[in-house]
């Protein structure tokens, strides 16, 4: 999947991931951290002026790439490790932001890693996603994919295809600051519906 990640993404990027990137990206700063970082395409919408970045990559081939591109931007401040996002064991509220492209559609359990990210955030921290999700305004796409959901998950490094990861980020204790739903283009039907946008660390939760 690492060495054909970018050139099979190639289209969908152009015509609306690396927009959504830029977008949510671009203006971020202090302590942040990105879970499932993958061949690292993100990397060139953080602003230079970010106090820390630190990438988390637990898949061995998707480390190979995201090294190398760490590597061209020579940047100090940028670290990576191998942890998954569910087993990030740095200290509670390390962190301004978190960033999750396309992740949560793999993590073993949604609930448990959103937690850890809340607990690695610092009071008021935010939360970026874009991640696609069950499309619940389809009855007909759904029943696809969940059809297709354990195929997709042997062949897709357990991506799922039914998750409700808006209610999820809800449930462990985030607020939506900025919420999106629309379609990745280019996209099979079955992955086209996206969520994107920013959650704040709720204080009282
Ligand atoms: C579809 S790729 C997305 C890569 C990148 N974030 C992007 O926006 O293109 C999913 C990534 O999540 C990683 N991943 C899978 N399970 C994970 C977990 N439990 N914790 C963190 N990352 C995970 C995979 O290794 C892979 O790099």
């Amino acid at each position: 999947m690492a060495k054909f990640y970018d050139v099979g993404m190639k289209k969908t990027e152009l015509l609306c991931l690396s927009h959504w990137r830029k977008e949510l990206l671009g203006e971020i700063s202090g302590d942040v951290l990105e879970i499932g970082s993958g061949t690292g395409v993100n990397l060139k919408y953080y602003p230079k002026t970010l106090n820390r970045l630190v990438l988390s990559e637990p898949d061995l081939n998707m480390r190979h790439y995201l090294s190398q591109r760490i590597d061209e931007l020579g940047r100090d401040n940028i670290s990576m490790i191998k942890n998954t996002a569910e087993s990030i064991d740095l200290p509670d509220e390390s962190f301004d932001y978190i960033v999750s492209t396309l992740v949560l559609c793999s993590v073993h359990n949604q609930l448990s890693t959103l937690k850890t990210l809340k607990r690695l955030l610092r009071p008021n921290g935010y939360f970026i996603f874009l991640e696609h999700v069950a499309d619940e305004d389809n009855p007909k796409i759904l029943k696809w994919q969940k059809r297709l959901e354990p195929f997709w998950k042997f062949i897709g490094g357990n991506c799922h295809l039914t998750r409700k990861t808006e209610h999820l980020i809800k449930q462990a204790g985030f607020h939506f600051i900025q919420l999106e739903r629309t379609i990745m283009q280019d996209a099979p039907k079955f992955v086209r519906p996206i969520i994107k946008g920013i959650a704040q660390k709720h204080e009282s939760l």
